[in-house]
């Protein structure tokens, strides 16, 4: 593993040896037990994009590795006013053991890794959140213990989130199971890829979906950049909803995760979020766990 630019790159025992070492870091942390393996090093952290859960869980597992980690913004680095990415990965890969980026195009991130000399993390893109859907994996192994025989249904837009857990779902050895309106469907080269594996469906039926799902997941209707397209998405995803009767559905102790941020009472209600509550707030703290365990393995090596 030399980035973590999209889950397609990895195969499922890296993403499994991902997951061990999250899991580990997590025991380890919640021991007071010291993990300074990337003493002395720097992340840098550029974002095109705003961001809670991203910026604070990098840059503290940095701090918890003993680094330190720098956040950049698009609006004041140079980034904002043109200069190509080609020669910020040149000219950052000398200062930094390690860049993550969160902004629009997956082709930025692509060339980010490609002109650079450093692991470069995807920390969202238009097409996929990687280290979300790590946290993810994490969380219904940490709830279910195992993947096999495990049904996860994704509710909503066929986006950035969607795209990365059909992927991350079906190569750990899920059944995956998206509901989306027509014209919203997840990227088609992965629908294509996840249609061979025997272990998915796409559907515009919600109920179709949730019907015996262990794990229930959801996104906001309009993501970040698609701000001027909310109020048609109301109409579109008005019942692209996870509440009581979806749930109702879904096997009587299934979970419900949410990447975060939630609108309640669009994509899910308020009742089910908190009945949730649990699942999706440990889902939050795993992302911590989960980037710790991919800095370890992409920065470490690097040394
Ligand atoms: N889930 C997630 O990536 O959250 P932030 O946008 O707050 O980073
Ligand atoms: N689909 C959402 C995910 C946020 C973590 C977005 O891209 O805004």
């Amino acid at each position: 593993m030399k980035h973590l630019l999209k889950l397609g790159d990895l195969d499922e025992k890296e993403i499994l040896s991902v997951l061990n070492l999250a899991d580990q870091l997590k025991y380890e942390k919640k021991n007071g037990i010291k993990h300074h393996h990337l003493e002395g090093k720097t992340l840098g952290m550029i974002f095109a994009k705003s961001s809670t859960r991203t910026r604070v869980s990098f840059e503290v597992g940095m701090y918890d590795l003993g680094g330190s980690a720098l956040f950049l913004s698009n609006a004041n680095t140079q980034l904002g006013r043109g200069e190509p990415i080609e020669d910020t990965a040149r000219v950052l890969s000398r200062y930094l053991d390690g860049i993550m980026i969160r902004t629009f195009e997956q082709e930025e991130v692509e060339k980010l890794a490609e002109y650079g000399s450093v692991p470069v993390i995807n920390g969202l893109t238009d097409y996929c959140h990687p280290c979300q859907v790590l946290a993810d994996l994490m969380t219904i192994r940490e709830f279910k213990n195992t993947f096999k025989g495990i049904k996860l249904a994704f509710i909503g837009d066929g986006n950035n989130m969607a795209n990365s857990l059909i992927v991350g779902g079906i190569k750990v050895g899920m059944e995956v199971a998206v509901a989306c309106p027509k014209g919203y469907e997840p990227d088609a080269d992965i629908v294509k890829w996840a249609n061979e594996t025997g272990r998915f469906t796409l559907t515009s039926d919600i109920y179709e979906a949730a019907k015996n799902a262990d794990a229930v997941y959801t996104d906001v209707w309009a993501s970040m950049g698609e701000e001027s397209e909310a109020e048609i998405r109301k109409k579109v995803f008005a019942g692209y909803q996870v509440n009581a009767d979806l749930m109702s559905v879904a096997n009587p102790d299934a979970m419900v995760l949410h990447c975060l941020p939630a609108h309640r009472g669009e994509e899910i209600t308020a009742d089910v979020f908190e009945a949730h509550a649990n699942e999706i707030f440990e889902e939050a703290e795993n992302r911590l766990h989960a980037q710790k365990a991919v800095m370890v393995k992409l920065m470490k090596q690097t040394s």
